[in-house]
Order: C-alpha cells, then sequence, then structure tokens
C-alpha cells in the first residue's frame, strides 16, 4: 500500500517537496555519464535514460548539453511506478533484498513531468512504460548516450537487447549497478550475459557496465533475438 497522505502531498506540491533536482547516480557514476555526453556531444542520435526516476539525473544532464550549446533529443522512459513484480522476483532469486520491492513506487509520470518543467526542462520526453514490453516503435531511431539504472536483471538485459540496435557509431551504454558487491544483485549478471552472447567486451567503470559501438560498425544489420539491427563492419 502506498502511503496516500504523503503521496497526495507529493502529487499535488512536487515542486516544493523537490525545488531542486535529485540525482539518484553516485557521484563517480555521475561524473561518467556526465563525460561520456560531453565526449559525444557532437555525435547525432538522441540521449536515452532508461529509468530516470523523479527526472534529477535527466534534468542535470540534459541542462549541460543546453547550456553549452548541445542540445539534443533527450527521452527518459520509466513505469513511473517502481518495479515490475515478475521482474523483482527475479532478482530475489540474486539475493536483491525484498525491502526494496517498494522503492520508487510513490511517483507518477505527472510529477516527473511537472518537476523537468519547473527546473526549465520542458524538452525533455517522458515515455511511460516497461522496458521489456514497451512498444520499441516509441524508441528513438539512433542513440548516441544512454543511461540503463533499472536495477534489476530482466530490464536490464531487455533494455540492451533493445537499446544496443539503435547505438549509434561511437556511441555508449552506461549500465548502473554493476559492482562486484551490491544490494542491487541483478544489473551485474544481466549485462556480463548480453556481453557474452553478443561477444562484446566487458568493461567496468566506477561500478558501471559499458557498451561502445566502435566507429567503423555501423548499427541496424545484427539480429539480436529478433531484433533486425546491429553491428556491421564497413570498408574503410
Ligand atoms: C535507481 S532509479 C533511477 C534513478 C535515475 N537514473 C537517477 O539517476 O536519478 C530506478 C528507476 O527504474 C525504474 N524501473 C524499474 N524497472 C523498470 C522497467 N522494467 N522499465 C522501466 N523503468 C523501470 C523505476 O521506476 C525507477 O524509477
Amino acid at each position: 500500500m502506498l502511503e496516500y497522505p504523503k503521496f497526495l502531498v507529493k502529487s499535488i506540491f512536487p515542486t516544493k517537496v523537490w525545488p531542486h533536482p535529485v540525482i539518484g547516480l553516485q557521484p563517480e557514476r555521475l561524473y561518467w555519464y556526465m563525460d561520456a555526453l560531453w565526449q559525444r556531444r557532437d555525435l547525432s542520435g538522441a540521449v536515452v535514460e532508461i529509468g530516470c526516476h523523479r527526472g534529477g539525473t535527466a534534468a542535470t544532464a540534459f541542462s549541460m548539453l543546453k547550456r553549452t550549446g548541445h542540445l539534443k533529443r533527450y527521452v527518459c522512459i520509466d513505469t513511473f511506478s517502481g518495479f515490475v513484480t515478475s521482474q523483482f522476483d527475479r532478482d530475489q532469486e540474486h539475493g536483491t533484498p525484498s525491502a526494496s520491492r517498494r522503492f520508487f513506487t510513490d511517483n507518477s509520470e505527472g510529477i516527473v513531468r511537472r518537476l523537468l518543467n519547473h527546473y526549465g526542462c520542458e524538452e525533455i520526453e517522458l515515455i511511460p512504460g516497461d522496458i521489456a514490453s514497451i512498444d520499441e516503435a516509441l524508441l528513438p531511431e539512433a542513440i548516441s548516450v544512454c543511461l540503463l539504472d533499472v536495477d534489476l536483471d530482466v530490464p536490464t538485459y531487455d533494455g540492451l537487447k533493445r537499446v544496443y540496435p539503435r547505438l549509434a557509431e561511437g556511441g555508449m551504454i552506461l549500465v548502473d549497478d554493476c559492482p562486484e558487491k551490491t544490494t542491487w544483485a541483478g544489473a551485474r549478471p544481466a549485462y556480463r550475459r548480453f556481453c557474452d552472447e553478443l561477444d562484446l567486451p566487458v568493461r567496468f567503470e566506477m561500478g558501471m557496465g559499458i557498451v561502445e559501438r566502435p566507429r567503423g560498425i555501423s548499427s541496424r544489420r545484427t539480429r539480436i533475438d529478433g531484433i533486425s539491427s546491429g553491428p556491421e563492419t564497413r570498408p574503410a
């Protein structure tokens, strides 16, 4: 059960409760994400954040790009109501504590929209849905940088499968919650499984799993479980 009186106050007065962006990333990971965006500021393709919670990181990252003259499409995908029950059940088998089950539930698309507008980020697009089952036509055709921050095995793995084929040459996906030791036990094995299946290098930076599409490797050719796109080496 949601604590309704508290949720009501948050729903009616979100900008009073969170007058400034609340960033959900650890500082060193925020640095890495911002640097990934900066290094790819001239790369075409949208920035996608899967798992944006209340939009604190999105507002901060988008504002950096906008303030420095590198305005890009910034798309946030979230259930806006926390975890999908069956996906959390799977992570309990990995060892994620059941106390985390109800994290992020006191949220809504409306709250995040109002917060982002208040932070001066009206241009950020919000897509509500489960990344594992969302209509793929809603995802941007080309993605330059993706922060995948959904904490659990299933949406991390499915998110990678859906984003990677759209990743621009030189693009990067950063998967949060992948240190060796964490209570979020599912993201790291999901990242490793995806890399192993596609024979991609496994690389961890600041506790995040990194997926890159090197320049010279075009997207939209490999089939990943029925998704008809992916890497193809281009002649020089
Ligand atoms: C750790 S929070 C994200 C924090 C955010 N990136 C930030 O830095 O402020 C995780 C988010 O993932 C979302 N989420 C969990 N499972 C999801 C799924 N299957 N599809 C989409 N979003 C999901 C939750 O609703 C929650 O808002």
